[in-house]
């Protein structure tokens, strides 16, 4: 197997005549040094550049950022400071972007199951909207309002009845979804009447997001024609068609770029009126090339005839994809990063269970060994957000390089960290 595929590194990436890595002007095995490992690293211009890649296709004011696919202070005001808004999913991402310094005006809120208290954040905070996603959530908007809040603008979810084609658990456009007003059934055109007639709430616009990691250009412009249909005639200003935009995880996939997807989005909405707001809310497409996560290998195990087993300080708590969703990744060691990869082994983590299988059957450069590195790039979205504590495990440190210059964003767990709940 050749050597790792330069599109799957970030965009600053380069190579030394002797093969060291460095992304952002630094070289990774001298992060690796400083802050440690697992590391999860970014490039900070590769994040600025996706963000206004996606303002420059979509148009200022129209790019929402998803933060569940990363968020810390310092991403939400990267953000921000590229013209984006901000979707957040629920009380404590809104904490976090509002903690960030970040205004509550650029945020939009979601969730299938927003409580009064995330509601009533919501609102005092002054969000730009709020999209309502449940009959529940709007007779929770009116006893909220009789209770004295003011009154939100607010979209609605609708569920398109198109199937994203992506894995099963972030598929969300189906009509079988826990998300949405179903356009099926009757319940959208039934919500649209209701909050229009509603004193609590001040429609402004629908929304849709089919699904995460969609990998079809034609798929996002399916569903948008379908909203568009239903959008026309409301006479609404607002209409947004969620993120979704996937991303190539591996050598041999290849995803949709940012101009064909406005180029989707575009080709279903043209026939709106010119006035009207279409948004978009990317995540993945955002931060995942941006980012990657350094382990150091700890133990080489070879089981002669049936394979070789090489673990490394992390897996399963800092990054779940493989094990959620069956997730395909590389691995590399950035320091012989020109290396052609003829072994194969299973790279795994360190937890408590034969699932922690971070790639299953990985080519690696020659005689991997304990205190080598391993990188696996694409892992900037659903990595660090997804992290968990599982057998203790502190969560990794987050750096952001750029200009020959690496700054800690969010660091390393300790120890203490980890008991400081227990009462
Ligand atoms: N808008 C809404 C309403 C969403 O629910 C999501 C993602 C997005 C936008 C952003 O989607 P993106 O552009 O990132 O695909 N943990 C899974 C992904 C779950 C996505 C949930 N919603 C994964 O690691 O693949």
């Amino acid at each position: 197997m050749s050597a790792v595929s330069r599109s799957l590194l970030p965009e600053t990436a380069t190579v030394s005549d002797g093969g060291v890595l460095s992304v952002g002007g630094v070289a990774v095995p001298r992060l690796a040094e400083e802050f440690g490992t697992p590391l999860y690293v970014y490039d900070e211009h590769h994040l600025r550049s996706r963000c206004r890649q996606a303002v420059a296709e979509f148009g200022p004011g129209r790019v929402v950022y998803a933060t569940k696919a990363f968020l810390c202070g310092a991403m939400a005001r990267l953000a921000h400071e590229e013209g984006l808004l901000l979707d957040v999913a629920t009380g404590g991402e809104l904490h976090a972007v509002l903690s960030a310094g970040v205004p509550a005006s650029v945020c939009t809120v979601h969730g299938n199951n927003k409580s009064d208290e995330e509601l009533r954040q919501a609102v005092t905070a002054g969000v730009l909207h709020i999209v309502v996603d449940s009959f529940d959530e709007l007779d929770r908007l009116d006893r909220l309002h009789a209770s004295g809040l003011p009154v939100p603008d607010v979209h609605l979810r609708i569920t398109p009845g198109v199937h994203a084609h992506t894995h099963e658990y972030v598929s969300t456009g189906q009509d079988d979804s826990k998300f949405g007003f179903n356009l099926a059934n009757g319940d959208a055109h039934a919500a649209i009447a209701r909050a229009r007639s509603a004193s609590s709430v001040n429609l402004v616009g629908l929304h849709c997001h089919i699904g995460s990691n969609v990998m079809s250009a034609a798929l996002f412009e399916k569903a948008s024609r379908v909203m568009v249909e239903l959008f026309a005639g409301t006479g609404l200003p607002e209409l947004t068609l969620g993120g979704g935009l996937g991303v190539a995880y591996t050598g041999d996939e290849s995803a949709p770029t940012m101009a064909e997807w406005a180029g989707a989005i575009r080709a279903a909405t043209a026939g709106l009126p010119s006035g009207v707001v279409v948004r978009v809310e990317p995540g993945r497409s955002i931060v995942a090339t941006a980012g990657m996560t350094v382990y150091t290998v700890g133990t080489v195990k070879t089981v002669p005839g049936v394979r070789d087993f090489v673990s490394v300080d992390g897996g399963m708590s800092d990054n779940l994809r493989p094990m959620l969703y069956g997730s395909r990744y590389e691995a590399f060691d950035p320091a012989r990063t020109d290396a052609t990869r003829p072994a194969r082994a299973r790279v795994v983590g360190k937890h408590c269970e034969s699932g922690d299988v971070l790639i299953d059957d990985a080519a690696l450069p020659a005689g991997v060994r304990p205190g080598d590195l391993l990188v696996t790039p694409v892992t900037g979205a659903y990595g660090h957000s997804m992290a968990s504590n599982y057998n203790r495990v502190p969560r990794p440190a987050v750096v952001f390089v750029a200009d020959g210059a690496a700054r800690l964003v969010v660091r390393r767990e300790t120890f203490e960290d980890l008991v400081r709940l227990d009462t």
